[in-house]
């Protein structure tokens, strides 16, 4: 079925694939110069020493963790309201999954309190996840966190230039993670970066990000090296200069494009703001927001209405989804399961409503209305 409205929408015109020919002409396309280009371009954006670019986020994640030293047997503390890949990089590691409740239906992001409740002698990280692109409280963490001596790795996937405080999401931690998969803020079809301010880790992402090898293939090319050695066992988990191309386009579109977004964040609270029985999480939020996705959480609901308010929807032509389905509720993770009333509730009644930098006025006011008679 063709949806009048999409969830998401590729902000795309004929730049990228102008930047990927010319990529080709240049007859380089593995990891080079655009991979650099792109590398300090989004560092610079942050505000952040390093960059690193990798095949996508799910890699960065378990790069990230293991720079701050997570080993097997290590606990990590994490939400379960996020993509899977948060927690299944955790796994990478042998390490164990301690799911932390978030903190409401309008803030739905890890609970400091909780994450404090959690720690044990194990404790060995946290892993942050900024839901929709609106921040974690980095201050009770970083304070959680530098006491007990346990590190801080940042899911900023919904995040790219959102802030926090005069920084930029990503930044806070030890190391910030990524994505650029398809229906993110930049979109390359599947990529990742991983940012630190420690050139101790930036140095060491670069080595396991490529086999553990002392030089790249581009270095020895351009005869800045003619051999190498494998220090530490390594993955290949780099970009190539085809995606970093894309990349590079997408970057010169992400400050317009968000200023879009914002527009669209706040007729969509305007339309909402009439209709009973729905939270809009983080109405409050006033630091600058990537606003990746757009969600409504069904007041005095079940997970079976929910549906029902999904199907109304589709059937007026408008594409929804969930994220997420609860990561501490998929088999796979049953060994880890705990109680999480917050985030069992948001699960079963969350909608996300569609968000994209084209999305126009008529199609906010359409979605709004369905959503106001299908709920009454
Ligand atoms: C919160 C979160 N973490 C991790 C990932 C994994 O990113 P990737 O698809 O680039 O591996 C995604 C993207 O789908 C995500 O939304």
């Amino acid at each position: 079925m063709e949806y009048k409205i999409p969830l998401f929408d590729l902000n795309f015109d004929e730049k990228e694939g102008l930047a990927v020919a010319e990529a080709i002409k240049d007859n380089w396309i593995s990891t080079g110069p655009r991979c650099k280009a792109f590398e300090d371009r989004f560092a610079g954006m942050l505000n952040v020493n390093h960059a690193i670019s990798t095949s996508n986020c799910t890699v960065s994640l378990h790069l990230a963790l293991k720079l701050v030293g997570v080993e097997p047997g290590d606990e990590v503390i994490c939400p379960s309201l996020t993509f899977v890949a948060t927690v299944n990089a955790i796994r990478y590691v042998d390490a164990v999954p301690v799911f932390a409740d978030v903190t409401s239906y309008e803030n739905p992001v890890i609970d400091p309190e909780e994450i404090r409740r959690k720690i044990t002698p194990r404790t060995k990280a946290i892993v942050v996840m900024h839901y929709g692109g609106f921040s974690c409280d980095m201050d009770a963490i970083m304070e959680i966190a530098n006491r007990h001596g346990i590190k801080v790795v940042e899911d900023a996937c919904h995040g790219p230039l959102s802030e926090y405080h005069g920084k930029k999401l990503g930044t806070i931690g030890d190391v910030g993670c990524f994505s650029f998969f398809s229906n993110k803020n930049i979109s390359t079809g599947e990529g990742g970066m991983l940012v630190t301010n420690s050139s101790e880790l930036s140095e060491r992402s670069r080595l396991l990000r490529s086999h553990g090898m002392t030089s790249m293939s581009y270095e020895r090319a351009k005869g800045h090296s003619t051999a190498y050695d494998v220090v530490e066992l390594g993955y290949n988990y780099r970009m190539d200069d085809i995606h970093a191309a894309i990349g590079l386009v997408q970057l010169d579109k992400i400050q317009a494009d968000l200023a879009k977004r914002a527009i669209v964040r706040k007729l969509y609270l305007e339309k909402l703001a009439s209709i009973g029985g729905i939270i809009v999480p983080f109405s409050g939020y006033t630091e600058f927001s990537s606003n990746y996705i757009f969600t409504i959480v069904l007041t005095d609901s079940t997970f079976a209405k929910r549906d029902r308010v999904r199907e109304q929807l589709a059937e007026a032509g408008i594409q929804t989804s969930v994220h997420y389905p609860a990561v501490h509720r998929f088999s796979i993770y049953k060994e880890f399961y705990t109680e999480l009333p917050v985030t069992d509730y948001l699960v079963d009644n969350l909608i996300t409503l569609p968000m994209y930098s084209k999305l126009q006025k008529f199609e906010i006011e359409y979605i709004s209305e369905n959503l106001m008679t299908i709920i009454k």
